[in-house]
């Protein structure tokens, strides 16, 4: 009998119900589209380039990271799927990033994609670096870069010489920070890719192997005329016993990930904040059912509760007004052991509804405990009754509280993100620490269909105005074109593909990924607020 104070959610659902079924059967094809995606990412820049690393001696970027891991930690990967489906883009945008334990530390590990153009970085490898910096910063994340870059992707060079600079600052300003950032010099490392260690607080190259300069013989030879040779020009044993760039010199790869991991081991890092974690329980219902129950049309409602039910400790949930407000389900569980306040939706956002967020995260501000969003929202309410009562400054309340609050947050998309409930509920734009999305779930301002009927009306207005008649055909054509192109710019994978989350995940392991993400928020301070903007009250 657990001593654990909460109730245990109850379930209503009918794993018999065609309802059920459905949702099931659609949920596990798109996991299987989610798959078949995450393989594409995983073959890197294909057979070729994959064999000439083999015949070269040379780990995989992805056997780098594995190799450095404890042995059973976890890899949670970030951003997976950045640059999916974009033209002259590779998924994953040639870095592969995500957090795991090295000897025993909570770390960011990176390694450069370099099956795929040598590991040269275009602009979404630097969207996604970036992301990855941010993480690292706000959660105060140790860094191990595995580096093995030809520096900028030259045939797009516009588009990454003025944003990629930013990698170099976020990289002194961590170290300013006292965030560690070691860097491990596997390959030729060239000019951007120079900086990576230059900018580094502990730097590794592996022996006749690493080459790190910031340009190589052929720009040396165009700019000076001098005829220069790979080693003595950046080889790991000039940088370590000559120009003193590198700060360990690695006999190969093994050895360098050994030294990775020594160096972790002596910084004696401690995270900032101990959460006062409850003993661990599983979920009372099986996370399987969670494919039963996201609905895969998002205009069909499911209670977020039991959802809730099968991704927090032991399936208790203390729900805070449960009276009021009912379209936002609030309350206080625990996941993995971690204290979370949940916010989940339950219908779209009315008045009471906002006021009673807005509450809910003022008083998990004055507790320190982070707050965990299941969004699966259309919007606010509108309409003549709903502005009267306030909507707007009641939805203002809830930005506001959502904007302000300084405990982490994660947020978990599982199903539809319109409007501005996706703003109230700690959308991207409002710095979750983390957020994750289903494969059910969609995104937009709103649906192609409200789109494209807004416009209809508003170019039937114009019309009316100058008194010419509307081209029946045109506005047909017109409006099947857009409804066409929002559906598919709303789709899970266009928006991971541009960073718009940190990934889509299998909604089984939502528990586990959210156990991740609190435990890496704790490695920062985690404090609430008593400091808001003005309450329209
Ligand atoms: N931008 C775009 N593409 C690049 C690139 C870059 N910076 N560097 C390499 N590539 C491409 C190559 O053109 C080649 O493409 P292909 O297979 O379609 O022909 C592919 O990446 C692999 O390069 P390759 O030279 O065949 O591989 P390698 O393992 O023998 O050598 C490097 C890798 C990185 C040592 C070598 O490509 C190189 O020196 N690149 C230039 C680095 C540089 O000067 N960067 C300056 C950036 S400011």
């Amino acid at each position: 009998m657990s001593d654990h104070p909460f109730p245990v959610v109850e379930t209503k659902i009918d794993r018999t119900s065609q309802q059920y079924k459905d949702n099931y059967a659609a949920n596990t094809d798109s996991l299987g589209q989610l798959d078949a995606a995450l393989a594409e990412a995983r073959a890197g820049g294909g057979e070729k380039y994959i064999k000439r690393f083999r015949e070269r001696g040379k780990l995989l970027p992805r056997e780098r990271v594995e190799a450095i891991l404890d042995r059973d930690s976890y890899f949670l990967e970030l951003c997976p799927l950045a640059g999916y489906q974009i033209s002259g883009h590779k998924a994953g945008a040639s870095v592969v990033a995500g957090i795991g334990l090295v000897s025993g530390v909570e770390c960011m590990i990176t390694a450069s994609e370099s099956t795929v153009k040598g590991g040269a970085i275009n602009e979404m490898g630097a969207l996604k670096s970036g992301r990855i910096a941010d993480i690292c910063e706000k959660n105060r994340l140790p860094s191990i870069s595995m580096i093995e870059s030809a520096g900028a992707d030259l045939p797009n060079q516009s588009k990454i010489f003025v944003p990629g600079g930013r990698g170099f600052r976020d990289l002194t300003r961590r170290s300013k920070a006292q965030i560690p950032t070691i860097c491990l010099v596997f390959g030729s490392s060239t000019a951007g890719g120079a900086y990576l260690p230059g900018m580094s607080d502990y730097v590794v190259m592996v022996k006749e192997q690493a080459q790190v300069y910031l340009a190589g013989p052929p720009l040396v030879k165009m700019a000076t005329g001098e005829d220069a040779e790979h080693e003595s020009l950046g080889g790991a044993e000039m940088h370590s016993k000559v120009s003193g760039v590198s700060d360990y010199m690695a006999n190969d790869e093994l050895d360098a990930l050994r030294l990775g991991r020594e160096i972790v081991a002596h910084l004696d890092w401690k995270k900032r904040s101990q959460p006062s974690r409850r003993p661990v329980e599983a979920p009372v219902y099986d996370p399987d059912e969670l494919l039963g129950i996201a609905s895969a049309d998002i205009k069909v409602p499911f209670d977020s509760r039991e959802v809730i039910a099968r991704v927090v400790d032991g399936s208790r949930f203390s729900e805070f007004k449960p009276l009021y407000g009912s379209t936002l389900v609030c309350g206080w569980a625990h996941i993995h052991g971690f204290p979370v306040g949940i916010l989940a939706n339950n219908g779209i956002l009315f008045s009471e509804a906002a006021n009673k967020g807005a509450q809910f995260i003022e008083l998990c501000n004055q507790t320190d405990i982070p707050l965990l969003f299941l969004q699966n929202i259309t919007g606010f309410m509108v309409g003549t009754r709903y502005e009267q009562e306030g909507i707007i400054k009641n939805g203002a309340k809830l930005i506001n509280a959502v904007s302000n609050s300084t405990v982490p947050a994660i947020t978990i998309m599982t199903g539809a993100s319109f409007g501005a409930g996706n703003y109230g509920m700690m959308g991207r734009a409002y710095d979750p620490r983390f957020l994750f999305t289903w494969p059910n779930h969609r995104i937009a301002v709103m649906g192609g269909k409200q789109l494209g009927g807004v416009l209809e009306i508003i170019q039937r207005q114009a019309a009316a105005k100058k008194g010419i008649e509307v081209d029946e055909q045109r506005i047909a054509v017109g409006k099947a074109m857009l409804e066409a192109q929002i559906d598919k710019e709303s789709s899970p994978f266009f928006a991971t593909a541009r960073l718009w989350d940190d990934g889509i995940i299998d909604p089984r392991h939502t528990r586990d990924v959210i156990g991740i993400s609190l435990s890496a928020a704790y490695s920062n301070r985690v404090e609430g607020t008593t400091s808001w903007g003005v309450f329209r009250h």
